[in-house]
């Protein structure tokens, strides 16, 4: 993407201040999601990236993630793999639990998401990593269910957070919109 298409995609997302608590600076990206000319742009500048890494899965992050994971997924015709908050699983699941700012929260994945292809190479995505806390906790999932989690993409990076750390030791990190 150009530097022009980058602050377009930016532009795009709604900043809302205090949102969902006071001093956070929420991003908005339902912005991003009705504004047809920036939503293609950015599926088509995954699809373009993808298409190259030869990916048996996309495994999302509840919920965001699920929005451009799915649409990248159909875009490559290759399945797609839900990592979703606790007890919201149905099947077997493997669990993982993760720090939050006060606590701690868990995500899960479905035993037999990869459909018994041990090695299968996924791509993990969600819309934003901060902490890095949540897709550390993906991407210990995905290697639990016996897949190989090829690379970690986010659609905006916190970088001030320093997130990507959390991940080094996992998988390589793509981001498009730093922040
Ligand atoms: C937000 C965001 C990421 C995560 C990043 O999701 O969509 O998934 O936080 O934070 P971290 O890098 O510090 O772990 P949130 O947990 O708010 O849930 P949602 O996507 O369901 O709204
Ligand atoms: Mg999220």
């Amino acid at each position: 993407l150009t530097n022009d298409q980058k602050k377009f995609l930016l532009d795009s997302i709604r900043d809302i201040p205090d949102f969902p608590k006071p001093g956070i600076l929420f991003k908005d990206i339902t912005t991003l999601l009705n504004n047809a000319e920036a939503f293609s742009l950015l599926m088509n500048h995954l699809e373009e990236r993808y298409k190259e890494f030869n990916l048996d899965f996309i495994a999302g992050i509840e919920s965001r993630g699920f929005i451009f994971g799915s649409a990248l997924a159909a875009k490559l015709g290759i399945g797609f793999v839900p990592i979703r908050k606790k007890n919201k699983l149905p099947f077997t699941t493997i669990s993982e639990k993760y720090a939050l700012e006060y606590g701690v929260d868990e995500v899960e994945i479905h035993i037999d998401a990869f459909r018994e292809k041990k090695g299968a190479r996924v791509l993990l995505i969600d819309d934003l990593i901060a902490t890095g806390g949540t897709a550390e906790a993906a991407a210990k999932l995905i290697k639990a269910a016996n897949a190989e989690c090829v690379e970690a993409c986010f659609i905006i990076n916190l970088t001030f957070l320093d997130g990507r750390k959390k991940l080094d030791e996992l998988t390589s990190v793509y981001s498009i919109l730093e922040i």
